[in-house]
């Protein structure tokens, strides 16, 4: 079968973005901590008392290492407002007890789909003291656009 060179170098051309892209999607995991949100549980959304989201909110595993149960409801975070000392690491489990939702932490590379039924997880570790702003950016009804909480990291008290 006879290939023309310019198709042949053009076919060489794609393989070789593949390689690219595969590279691309490496670093962005292994040096910009990038990392795909996961379900990690499922729950039975309609009776939530029966989980770990019975009581949402924010647990001290250890020092500096925090976790927590947040419940996503048209049109609130349960807990609205997190609070942690700065250099802390959390892990956010969040659910949804209703309809799908979107789960985004501004400031930050927290961007998950909230999905009733699923449990996401995501972790990260905040060092900068400040509020961070969470949205829901998935359409959720006429109420979507007010979904929002807060992450405040608060500065380690002066020794
Ligand atoms: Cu919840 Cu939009």
């Amino acid at each position: 079968m006879h290939v023309h060179r310019y198709e042949r170098a053009w076919g060489y051309f794609s393989i070789g973005l593949v390689f690219v892209f595969f590279l691309a999607i490496l670093t962005a995991a292994l040096a910009g901590g990038i990392q795909v949100p996961s379900p990690v549980g499922q729950v039975n959304p309609a009776d939530l008392s029966q989980t770990d989201f019975a009581k949402p909110g924010l647990r001290e595993l250890s020092p500096g290492h925090y976790e927590a149960y947040l419940v996503a409801q048209a049109w609130t975070w349960n807990p609205s407002e997190i609070h942690i000392p700065a250099g802390s690491e959390l892990t956010i489990y969040v659910t949804s007890g209703d309809v799908q939702h979107g789960f985004k932490v501004e400031g930050t590379n927290i961007n998950a789909m909230v999905v009733p039924g699923q449990v996401t997880k995501v972790e990260r570790t905040f060092e900068t003291p400040g509020e961070y702003l969470i949205v829901c950016h998935e359409y959720c009804g006429s109420n979507h656009h007010l979904m929002s909480g807060k992450i405040v990291v608060e500065a380690a008290a002066a020794p």
